[in-house]
């Protein structure tokens, strides 16, 4: 072979290589790589389920073996008003869901937030008492967990009961209603749907005293003999917290009173963050400090995104058998709601996909984690 052959065979090869290379790449599947570890999935919202959203969707179908509904199952939207229930969107993420064979999780049967002001007040405009509210609850759960039934597989019950110490949050379930909401609550889903999987799902679990307060919460409710299957840590993440020793104990405490651990809205909070609950009004100047990375997120910060993502992956492989679910609160940086809270407008990088719905470099350490074992 002349010298110019050889160097036409050896670019043809190297050509090929890299097609094969990217080819790999865009063929590797989040619900593959993690299948014999645990389910994997994401928040859909309506711009996907509607099917306006087509590149979203095929991520989702790609990548994903289970989604949650990111706002369709909330109080607010399924039910509105007295007596009125709007099923269509919560139908059309069952369809969704139903079609592509995926695990699908119902958020959320009771929460304080999302829920419209009705609920809580009497035909006189007052605070509802104690009776009323549990007949509403009652009515709620049965309408909207019995009417998917044998379908949606899992329901969050019950969404952030918890102040920071670990107390029960005074929330109007709790004033009204008093402790035993909680347990009424599961009681309801149960009866409305006796297959259904049963969570308990919050914020910042990862911190000792709420921690210590979900657990008091959960055993009091196994000690009553109240079906409650999992908690769900919902990993709203930051750059530095938690810490992986955290996560990694959180996870065997849960294990330890014999109940089920997912992380229920994956995603890692890239901009600054802890000074911004001092801020009351924003200037320019300060939305500027605060949004650092309009432009695009630079490759120093890709890369620590895609180490912290590792970290936090490598436990949650280690506790494989705990972990029965990760599911991510949204499918690219595009439409996270990190970009609008807590200051509207900036521009944030949480997920593993970017905003033309590309891999990131995250991804790729999320995806060598797999191989830990
Ligand atoms: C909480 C809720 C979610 C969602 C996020 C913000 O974590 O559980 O339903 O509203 O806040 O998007």
């Amino acid at each position: 072979m002349n010298k110019k052959k050889r160097i036409i065979v050896l670019f043809t090869a190297l050509i090929c290589f890299i097609a094969a290379e990217l080819y790999a790449q865009k063929d590797i599947s989040l619900k593959e790589v993690f299948k014999d570890y645990f389910l994997i999935g994401t928040a859909v919202n309506h711009f996907q389920l509607s099917g306006n959203d087509t590149l979203a969707v095929s991520i989702v179908k790609d990548q994903f073996n289970t989604v949650t509904a990111e706002n369709e199952l909330k109080w607010e939207p399924v039910h509105p008003r007295l007596n009125v229930y709007n099923f269509e969107p919560a139908d059309l993420f069952v369809e969704f869901g139903k079609k592509n064979n995926m695990f699908m999780v119902g958020h959320t049967l009771l929460w304080h937030n999302q829920t419209p002001a009705w609920v809580f007040k009497n035909d006189q405009g007052e605070s509802a008492d104690r009776e009323t509210l549990l007949k509403r609850m009652h009515e709620h759960i049965q309408k909207v967990a019995g009417r998917y039934k044998a379908q949606i597989n899992g329901w969050d019950v019950v969404n952030e009961a918890l102040d920071e110490d670990g107390t029960l949050r005074q929330s109007q379930w709790m004033k009204i209603i008093g402790e035993d909401y909680i347990a009424k609550a599961f009681q309801y889903a149960n009866e409305a749907d006796p297959e259904a999987e049963l969570y308990y799902n919050d914020f910042s679990l990862e911190n000792k005293p709420k921690r210590d307060g979900a657990v008091r919460l959960i055993k009091k409710l196994q000690s009553q003999g109240i079906k409650i299957d999992g908690v769900g840590l919902q990993g709203h993440y930051k750059m530095d917290w938690p810490s992986a020793a955290q996560l990694d104990s959180t996870i065997k405490e849960f294990a330890a009173i014999g109940i089920k651990v997912m992380i229920t809205e994956l995603d890692i909070d890239v901009l600054p963050y802890k000074d911004i609950s001092a801020e009351i009004t924003l200037t320019m100047d300060n939305q500027d400090k605060y949004d650092p990375y309009k432009n695009g997120l630079p490759d120093s910060a890709q890369k620590s995104l895609a180490e912290r993502y590792s970290d936090l992956f490598k436990v949650l492989v280690q506790n494989k058998n705990t972990v029965d679910r990760v599911t991510f609160w949204g499918v690219t940086d595009k439409e996270s709601w990190l970009n609008y809270w807590p200051i509207p407008g900036r521009k944030n990088y949480p997920l593993l996909f970017d905003r033309e719905g590309k891999p990131k470099q995250a991804f790729d350490a999320v995806v060598k984690t797999s191989k830990i074992n």
